[in-house]
């Protein structure tokens, strides 16, 4: 069945609108599980060293309860073995569909076998696995558009495009193990690589290549590491800092941390909507950041497991882009949002994710 809707899916090409609709998902409430044929959903997330892990997590609990299936929810903790393990026990151990978001993309295909040798639905959550053809689904946001924000935001803080703005930036991407880290990376070089090439943006370490800015498992403690060596060798001599383009909130907070004790006050970029990346945004130590709601994505997921359930077709946004190097995967993408302090009421506050008095932002 699952063969055969993927066919039809593939055939169809349904290409329709990007974008998510508003959900109404309370994080904190649990459901009782309906007893129905209750099928086991499997959802593996990848650490919890970021809180938009375990609000995902929860998410997915909640929207798959309120359907009526019963959830086995596990963290992998950043350990690539723990997370084969806990992928192979739900294959073995009656999980009629698999959620996961990969540690490493590529690090799953001989595990994955057994998923598609006994028709087990695999959905790749946020980030794409890679290297197998047992993935029946990716839902996550446009990861290029991500990157395209994190561009544009420098481009108008600096004027870059009157011709006459100039920014000394650093750039920090992601783990090169996440697919997502690459795609963030060349949408923010769109947008970016003409002002490197001209000059008006300097990148004084001289790292640019991914893999130069790469920043392994998306740790704090790597981020940190690398922005003190970058103070010692680069930045000792009072050479400027304009900004600092962090791939996630983790990530910033670590450049926060360490940039306390200088004197630089570069603009910091994020991605997820951390909370104490907001409150960051609130006091002013980081700029903005790009928020993913996991509200709607566990919805979106939810979805399109019940249609395949159900036999019908999961709505695809995407059926050419996301070639995981054994199949073009189909794909449902969310749009990020861009949060600075101004819009933070409108897409943090009245949707009911924070409290304002969690931000910092009493009414
Ligand atoms: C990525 C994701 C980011 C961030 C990061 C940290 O895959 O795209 O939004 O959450 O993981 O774990």
């Amino acid at each position: 069945m699952k063969k055969f809707l993927l066919i039809i899916v593939s055939v169809m090409m349904l290409i329709t609108a990007v974008g998510c609709g508003q959900t109404k998902t309370d994080t904190k409430k649990t459901v009782n599980p309906v007893k129905r044929d209750q099928k086991i959903v499997g959802v593996l997330m990848p650490h919890r060293e970021s809180p938009r892990w375990i609000k995902d997590g929860n998410n997915l609990r909640y929207e798959f309860e309120k359907r009526g299936y019963k959830v086995d929810l596990q963290s992998s903790d950043n350990d690539v073995e723990r997370q084969r393990s806990q992928l192979k026990y739900m294959i073995d151990n009656g999980a009629d569909a698999i959620i996961i978001t990969p540690i490493d993309s590529g690090a799953l295909s001989d595990v994955l076998v057994g998923a598609k040798e006994k028709n087990i639905p695999v959905i790749a959550y946020d980030r794409l696995v890679m290297n197998s053809d047992a993935v029946s689904f990716y839902v996550s946001f446009d990861n290029k558009a991500v990157g395209r924000l994190f561009g544009e935001y420098i481009e108008n803080t600096f004027a870059l495009n009157s011709g006459a703005g100039f920014c000394n930036a650093e750039i920090f991407s992601g783990s090169a193990s996440d697919s997502n880290a690459e795609v963030i990376y060349e949408g923010l070089l769109e947008v970016l690589q003409p002002y490197i090439d001209n000059g008006q943006i300097r990148i004084p370490s001289g790292q640019i290549a991914f893999e130069e800015t790469a920043t392994y498992l998306w740790r704090k403690e790597e981020a940190q590491k690398r922005m003190t060596n970058l103070l010692n060798s680069v930045y000792g001599n009072g050479t400027r800092l304009d900004a600092v383009i962090c791939s996630s909130d983790v990530i910033a907070n670590g450049i926060v941390n360490v940039l306390n004790n200088s004197s630089l006050r570069p603009i910091i970029t994020g991605q997820d909507g951390d909370l104490y990346s907001i409150q960051y945004i609130v006091a002013g130590k980081q700029a903005m950041t790009v928020f993913k709601d996991s509200r709607l994505l566990a919805d979106k997921c939810a979805h399109v497991v019940e249609s395949i359930f159900n036999g019908t077709l999961p709505e695809v946004t995407d059926n050419m882009t996301y070639n995981n190097g054994e199949m073009i995967v189909p794909s449902y993408l969310c749009e990020p949002i861009l949060i600075t302090k101004d819009n933070i009421k409108e897409h943090l506050l009245d949707t009911g994710y924070y409290a304002p008095e969690e931000v910092g932002l009493s009414e």
